[in-house]
């Protein structure tokens, strides 16, 4: 009998459903994701583009795209000859990112409506395969590595970022003991993030997909938010806006005004610290 894969816990059952659930949540925040209580995205990608480092010319597949933070950051890079194809299963994400990358005035991206988990892309292709906060929505998070790796031409590297333990801490547990004191029993809907927390997994799933000379990067990308409805603006604009519409419709409104209450008297002078701590994992294609 063959046994179960280690990594056969990090794959979601009911895949398709899944991404179903992700592109409407995708679909539904769209419009806010760019909110000024979100520019860790903004920031994080110019981490990655750091670490990096790509070269002018360069083909670079971002995936999980979502409004183009990384995919407008690489393309400003790589300019002119270089180019970016980005993917992303929301289109509402994506006609937002359409709209950022005009208004950069870049002409070197293409995007794409595609699943992460089964790339279109001819093999050796990219020079990279980048992905920001996206690994952890895809049900089967080894596959999507693999294919990612297939994509890449020999002696090229896959970079993604994820969000450590202690990112959101402690607004996000305020968060979830709150919905649990409203009733929902969050443990079986634990925020997609968790999937990557552990470096060790986020490392083990590259070795195990293929690539070598793995590294990780541990940057801060937070910051004091002035108001707690800053807080809010970042539930109500990313996945977590999920588990709040979970709550039936009539008590939301309380919970956002009890759960801010909470959230506020942890203001200091300076604002609401928002931490954002970041993991960056790469691994180069032999
Ligand atoms: C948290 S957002 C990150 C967006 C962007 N990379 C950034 O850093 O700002 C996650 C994105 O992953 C996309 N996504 C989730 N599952 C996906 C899949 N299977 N294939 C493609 N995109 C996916 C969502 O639609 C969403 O736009």
């Amino acid at each position: 009998m063959n046994q179960p894969s280690k990594f056969q816990t990090l794959v979601l059952p009911d895949g398709e459903k899944h991404k179903q659930g992700v592109s409407a949540v995708f679909n539904a925040v769209a419009s806010g994701y760019d909110d000024p209580a979100l520019r860790f995205f903004p920031l994080c990608a110019d981490c990655m583009v750091s670490q990096l480092r790509p070269s002018r010319g360069w083909k670079v597949l971002d995936v999980a795209t979502g409004t183009g933070a990384l995919a407008g950051a690489l393309a400003q890079a790589i300019q002119p000859d270089g180019r970016v194809m980005a993917i992303d299963l929301s289109e509402g994400m994506l006609a937002r990112a359409e709209i950022n990358i005009k208004k950069m005035a870049l002409e070197n991206v293409d995007f794409f409506q595609m699943d992460a988990e089964q790339p279109e892309f001819e093999s050796d292709y990219f020079n990279a395969v980048t992905c920001s906060f996206g690994l952890f929505f895809i049900p089967d998070m080894l596959k999507a590595l693999k294919q990612w790796r297939r994509m890449t031409r020999s002696g090229g590297a896959v970079l993604f970022s994820s969000f450590t333990e202690n990112a959101f801490d402690p607004l996000v547990h305020i968060f979830i003991e709150d919905l649990e004191k409203f009733g929902l029993d969050v443990t079986d809907k634990l925020v997609a993030s968790a999937r990557l927390k552990d470096a060790d997994v986020c490392k083990d799933l590259m070795v195990a997909a293929g690539y070598s000379a793995v590294e990780q990067n541990v940057v801060q990308v937070g910051y004091h938010l002035r108001e707690a409805e800053e807080w809010w603006a970042a539930i109500w604009n990313t996945a977590m806006r999920g588990l709040v519409e979970q709550l039936p419709q009539d008590v939301q409104a309380e919970f956002k005004r009890t759960h801010l209450e909470r959230v506020a008297s942890l203001k200091t002078d300076d604002g609401l610290w928002m931490n954002v701590e970041v993991r960056l994992t790469s691994g180069v294609v032999d």
